[in-house]
């Protein structure tokens, strides 16, 4: 069965978010005092999450990516990604993590079922990776990521979320870490989560980071399409690994659009940047798997054909990413 929605999208994957607390407070995330801590009846239990993807895979849903916040930091994360693995039908179980925790569980992510890793690292130099994400030790994620390698995970995708005179400087580097490691690394343009003092000047579009890179590689489009979302995929001509470019705000990847979101308190979002929102929970409380099912179908109709922010008129989105997982 396929998911469609109202503009001739076939959505296939699903960013499940199973919690909105986190082991760091990332400046482009979190204010520095962190976010308030939703009550524990807020947030969904394993089961309910379950359900919400046993119900998406049934309606067509192929991809889950589970996020947080930090994902590793609840408890039983490992057997709930098990559970999730099994789920007939699906065919992609991977995970974005900070990393701060992941030497200590690579192996039982790997025996858990999941395929892949996406790994933020926004940093390679120890201070400034201290200072994005207000004392995050750089050694711990470098630790994890090889630890994934190590238990025979692909090379992790790193995530390098890039700010103008924070760590633009180290856009190059980053490209020759892909290259020396045969990895992939993905820079990301900086979006106006939340209320974030200074966006606008630490904004550095897309099409910038594509020409610092160009200007030092020569790069081919990798055209990996399919359920790799709002990346534009490179490779070097002559080196293994590849390079993404995800240009949020000035980038117009909706068309190619496959993805919704459910967040750790069960709010369904069609569109990071929408407002339009479909509590899950009272739903799943209720206990009727068609009622959810049928509201899930309903609210995939409701998808934006495009979203309204542009870098000129971008408004501070209402949410924190680590609510919504990215
Ligand atoms: N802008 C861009 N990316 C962000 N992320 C979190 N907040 C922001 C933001 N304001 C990314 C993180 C992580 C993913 C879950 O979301 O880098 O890789
Ligand atoms: Fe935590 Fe990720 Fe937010 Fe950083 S970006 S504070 S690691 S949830």
């Amino acid at each position: 069965m396929k998911l469609m929605d109202a503009h001739g999208r076939t959505i296939s994957y699903l960013r499940l978010s199973v919690t909105d607390r986190c082991n760091l407070r990332c400046s482009y995330c979190m204010p520095e005092a962190g976010i308030a801590k939703s009550p524990h009846a807020d947030i969904l239990r394993f089961e309910e999450l379950e359900q919400i993807a046993e119900i998406a895979v049934s309606l067509g849903i192929e991809k889950v990516r589970i996020t947080g916040g930090e994902p590793l930091v609840r408890k039983g994360i490992v057997p709930f990604l098990g559970r999730i693995s099994a789920i007939h039908g699906l065919n992609h179980l991977v995970l974005t993590t900070n990393g701060i925790r992941l030497a200590e569980l690579a192996a039982d992510l790997a025996d858990a079922g999941v395929q892949r890793l996406n790994v933020s690292l926004d940093s390679l130099r120890p201070d400034t990776f201290r200072a994005i994400t207000r004392g995050g030790e750089l050694a711990a994620v470098l630790r994890g990521v090889d630890a994934a390698v190590a238990v025979g995970l692909p090379h992790p995708k790193l995530n390098m979320v890039v700010m103008k005179g924070v760590n633009d400087g180290e856009i190059v580097d980053f490209a020759l870490l892909a290259r020396e490691r045969g990895c992939t690394v993905r820079f990301i343009e900086y979006m106006p989560a939340g209320r974030v003092e200074g966006w606008r000047e630490r904004f550095l579009p897309g099409e910038e980071i594509y020409h610092r890179i160009a200007s030092r590689f020569d790069l081919l489009p990798s055209g990996d399409g399919g359920t790799a979302g709002p990346a534009k995929g490179y490779r070097f001509c002559d080196a293994p690994g590849g390079i993404g470019i995800i240009s949020a705000v000035s980038g117009h990847f909706c068309a190619g659009c496959n993805r919704i979101r459910v967040t750790a308190r069960g709010i369904a979002r069609s569109c990071l940047f929408a407002d339009d929102a479909l509590d899950l929970k009272p739903l799943l409380r209720e206990g009727n798997r068609d009622d959810v099912a049928a509201a899930l179908r309903r609210f995939v109709l409701t998808k934006p054909g495009h979203h309204r922010m542009t870098p000129g008129e971008a408004h501070h989105t209402p949410f924190t990413m680590a609510g919504i997982g990215g």
